[in-house]
Formats: structure tokens, sequence, C-alpha cells
């Protein structure tokens, strides 16, 4: 083994530029020396496209007691009571310190911040900035993280795998870096930090239609998993009910505070059909609007179903919507004169790493946060607008411990530099696009909003073959971007079918038609590496 790259030594390397990583990296960056990674640009991830925005206690007629049920309510008996309130009792301060950052939300005409509502939300509490709050969160800590001077901004920047002590026999114990493909140099480099973060996002990639953007194909929970941490509660992936249906229109969201604001779900036809699932209509958690509009089009052979907010005022919705509403009119409609065709789509991993209140994994230095961790808040189905919450609230609790550790901090051993002397160039790239929309699809297909034993077990026999050709692809063949995250999907569509083959019942997100009912008892599905 050689040990020549040792370019790259950090207190913290942070693994994702979206809410979770920024949020930490800022937090730290007064007495820590960071570096960021994104592999791609800074604001590739999920964060920079969110819509609707940010739940939080902010109105006096509100209470921690009201957010805490409703988080409770949509994760149907699963939520982690201590995560909840650990989650919503520190929203306030992460919203304040979201303004301190320099994040514009929406005000109303009284001048005091526009709080929109969401399904399963019980009162107005979303903060947001119009339709595009995601942006308005990266943009402003992304220029606060590229001004600060202890953070290192590295793009095209993609971990492949952590480096632990035990795998690769170095004095100490846990995590101490991680072996990073630059993407513009086309090499692997070795990084090496007293404290490393996850915060690469969730895994919706591994479905055929998603609302997510390209990059989000699970690498930091396939890592974690990889460097042996446990992983839960995969089978709840969220769908969500309102993507834009358009050839043309990958991936793009109406967000659900279109609904919020009184938009209605239509049949072809133009009849609502949502009171015949469920006595919230429109405004019923994501997962029951999800198989209730996917049931429609199922029943009907629609293509789409459609939701309608035309009966408000065109100023009112240019107002709320101005994103969705230029959108949309690229696309021929007007969303002020007729309805938007709507189609579900992948949206959000509840499940992931499993971490405490300061988002520790079982591996020591080895922290995990936002969309790629499991605290326990979510349950069996995220409540709307929760989620850049989470980033930001572990964010800052991961932020205190890593602190707290430096103190203390040991060396940082040597690691090995990557060995790529018994591989070469791939001659084959068709075998990776092929195994990337294999997968895909019959994730789609079979581990989908409606799932059965059969179709799950069909769905494990695949993943089994494609993971043993990608497995001796990957042996082989110099690492390419593609063949990473092709590696990362596998790993996590595994976990994924495993942990929806081992709930026997439907509860929330994971709806199966060989157990329809719910047990008494509640349990999480946790994944124990070998
Ligand atoms: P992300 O923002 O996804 O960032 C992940 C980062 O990790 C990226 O920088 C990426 O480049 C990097 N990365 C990934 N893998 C690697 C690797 N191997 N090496 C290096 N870097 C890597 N939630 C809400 O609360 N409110 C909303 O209104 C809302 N609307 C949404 C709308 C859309 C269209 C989508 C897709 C999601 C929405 N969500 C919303 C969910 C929320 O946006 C995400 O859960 C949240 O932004 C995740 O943040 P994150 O920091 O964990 O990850
Ligand atoms: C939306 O705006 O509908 C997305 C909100 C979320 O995913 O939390």
């Amino acid at each position: 083994m050689t040990y020549t790259d040792h370019r790259h030594v950090f207190d913290v390397l942070v693994i994702g530029s979206g809410a979770a990583g920024l949020t930490v990296a800022l937090s730290v960056a007064d007495h820590a020396k960071v570096a960021i990674l994104s592999k791609d640009v800074l604001d590739s991830g999920s964060t920079r496209w969110a819509q609707g925005g940010i739940a939080a206690v902010l109105d006096n007629d509100d209470s921690v007691k009201a957010h805490m049920q409703d988080t409770m309510n949509a994760g149907a008996g699963l939520c982690n009571y201590s995560a909840v309130r650990h989650t919503v009792e520190n929203g306030k301060k992460a919203i304040d310190w979201l303004i301190e950052q320099q994040v514009k939300f929406s005000k109303g005409e009284d001048n005091d911040y526009h709080l929109t509502k969401e399904g399963g939300h019980s009162h107005r509490r979303i903060i947001h900035a119009a339709d595009a709050t995601g942006a308005a969160v990266s943009e402003a800590l992304v220029q606060q993280a590229k001004l600060h001077p202890n953070i290192s901004v590295l793009e095209h920047r993609m971990a492949l795998d952590l480096i632990t002590c035990e795998k690769f026999n170095l004095p100490g114990k846990g995590v101490v870096g991680a072996y990073v493909y630059n993407a513009d140099a086309d090499q692997v480099e070795t990084f090496r930090a007293r404290s490393v973060v996850v915060a690469s996002g969730g895994a919706s990639k591994a479905y055929l239609y998603t609302s997510n953007p390209d990059g989000t194909s699970g690498d930091g929970i396939a890592m974690a998993w990889r460097a042996g941490c446990r992983v839960a509660n995969m089978e709840f992936n969220q769908f969500h009910p309102t993507c834009l249906y358009h050839p043309q229109a990958k991936s793009f969201l109406i967000t659900e505070a279109v609904r919020g604001e009184g938009g209605h779900l239509k049949l072809p036809n133009g009849e609502r059909f949502m009171h015949r699932f469920d006595d919230r209509l429109e405004l019923a958690p994501r997962d029951i609007v999800a198989r209730a509009i996917d049931h429609e089009m199922k029943r009907l052979g629609a293509d789409c179903l459609y939701l309608d907010i035309s009966h408000k005022p065109k100023a009112f919705i240019l107002e709320h919507f101005p994103t969705i509403y230029q959108r949309c009119l690229e696309f021929g409609i007007d969303m002020s004169q007729q309805p938007i065709p709507v189609v579900p789509a992948a949206h959000y991993t509840c499940g992931g790493i499993v971490t405490d209140q300061f988002g520790r994994t079982d591996v020591s230095n080895l922290y995990a946060v936002g969309e790629a961790a499991h605290t326990g808040l979510h349950g069996a189905n995220r409540l709307a607008s929760n989620s850049l919450l989470e980033c930001i609230v572990y964010g800052q609790s991961a932020a205190k411990h890593i602190l707290s550790q430096l103190k203390n901090a040991q060396d940082i051993p040597f690691a090995p530099d990557w060995d790529e002397s018994q591989v070469k160039d791939s001659d084959e790239e068709v075998v990776i696009s092929h195994n990337w929309d294999e997968l895909r699809r019959f994730m789609w297909d079979y581990v989908g909003i409606v799932r059965t034993n059969k179709r799950l077990l069909r769905a494990k026999h695949r993943v089994d073959l494609l993971r043993q050709e990608i497995t001796e692809f990957y042996s082989n063949y110099k690492v390419t971007s593609d063949l990473l995250e092709l590696r990362n999907l596998v790993e996590v569509a595994d976990l994924i079918i495993r942990c929806s083959i081992l709930r026997k019942e439907s509860r929330g997100l994971h709806y199966s038609l060989s157990h329809p009912d719910l047990l008494p008892v509640a349990y999480d599905t946790v994944l124990t590496p070998t």
C-alpha cells in the first residue's frame, strides 16, 4: 500500500452541499477547518428544488403540541417521540437562524411572514419564499459558505467510499476520511478528517418517475451501510401526489401548497373525487392522496389526473405560485385558466442511516444528517415541509456534538491511496445505462405505491442479478460517476426491497395487497450489515 496523497486534511469533511450539509458546515466553521463536497455543482441536490416551504410553529394560535401531533398522525404510529419533540421544539430557532443567514421569506400584507398550509397540517405554519423556498435557502447558505474563510467548497467531487480504521487496519477506531472521485481530474483522491458528515440526500432516483434531481442515488446511505452502519425503514419511500404530467417536463413538482391554497383534484371528466377517500379531501396526508390518485388512474386507465386552481383570481395565483405558473406556461398550460395534468412520483426517502439526536451513526466519528439520515422524525410517512426543518435542526445538533469532540480529537491516521493498478477503462458503457434503466423500471413497477409479496420477490431476484453484474464491473473497470451512482442505487434498491419484504402489514407509505391490515404494534425495520 502507498500513502502519498496528503493534500486534503480537514477537521470536518461534509459530503453534500444541500440544506443539511451547509448547516453543519456553517455551524462549525468558526472553530474548525471544513471541506464541503458536492458531486455536481453546489446547488444540485433536492434543496434547490423545494417549493412549498418549511414547517415551524411561528403563529401565536399554533402550538408545539399541535405540530407534534400532526407529525405523528402523518407518521402512522411509527414516529420516534423524542425526535419529533426535538425537531418541533427547535423549529423557531432554526427559522431564526435561516433569517440571520439572509434567507428572504415571503411576507403578507401586514408585513409579517406569510404562512401557508399543506396536507396533514392543522394550522397554517409553512414559512416560504413564494413557491421557490429551496432556491432561497440554497442561495443564501451557499453564499455564506463561500464567504467563510474556514470552509473549502469543492464541486465535482464524489465521495465513493468511507475510510474506516477497521477496514484498513489503521490505528484508532471508526471513520477517518473518504475516497473521493474528482470528476474534473478523473482521479480518486484521499480526504482525511476527524469527523465525517454524510449529508448526501435521498434515494428517490431508484424509481423511474421522481420529483428529484438526477443525483439522488442514495450514495451516502450505501456508503454508510458498507462502512458498518445500520439502516432503517427504507420501505417508506414517499410518493408526492402531484408532479406535472407532460412528456418534456422532467421531474417538475406542483407544490402541495396549491392544494393548501384551495386547489381541487379532479378526474378527466372534471369531477372531484377525494371525498371518496378521506374527509380531509385534498389536504389528507400524502400517502392517502397519492394512493387515491393511483387508484383512480388505474380504475379509469387514465395517463394522469388534474389539479385545478383556476377558480382563484389570476393575481392570487401569480403572487403565490410564480415559478409554477411560468413553468406550466412553457408547456402551454395556463393554470389560471385550466387544470394542471398531474401524476404521483417518488419524492422522499423517509428511512436511511440510523442516527441519534446528534446525528451520530453506529460508526465512530461518522454523522448523518438530512434526507440520508433516519432520525425517527418521519415514521411511516413524512409530514409535508418537515424535511427542510429536519435538515436545519439536526444539522445544528450534529455541529454541536462535532465541536464538543474536536477538543479531544487524536491525530488522523494516514490512509492508503486509492489503488487502481488492477483495473482498466470500461469498453462497454451500455451495461451501465441498460442497468440504470432496468433497475428504475422494476422498482417503479414492483416496489411502487401498491406492493404485493409476489412483486417484491420478483424485484429481489432482479436486484440480486444486477448487483452481481455491477460488482463484477466495479472490480474490473476504472470508476466513473455513472458507475458509482449505479453501484449505490443497486445497494439502496436492495435495502428498500428487503425492508419492504420484512414489513408484514400496510402502514403509512408501505401499502401491500398481501398484507392490507395494520399490525397492533408498530415496529421499525432495521437492517444490520453483516
Ligand atoms: P440534498 O439537498 O439533496 O443535497 C445532497 C447533496 O449531496 C448535493 O449537494 C449532492 O451533490 C451531494 N452528494 C450526493 N452524493 C454525493 C457523493 N457521493 N459525493 C459528494 N456529494 C454528494 N422539503 C420540505 O421540507 N419542504 C418543501 O417544500 C420541499 N419541497 C420539495 C420539492 C422537491 C421538488 C423536492 C425534490 C424535494 C422537496 N422537499 C421539500 C424535500 C427536501 O427538499 C429535501 O429532503 C432536502 O432538501 C434534502 O436536503 P439534504 O441536504 O439532505 O440533501
Ligand atoms: C411541496 O411543496 O409540495 C413539497 C413539500 C415537501 O415535500 O415537504
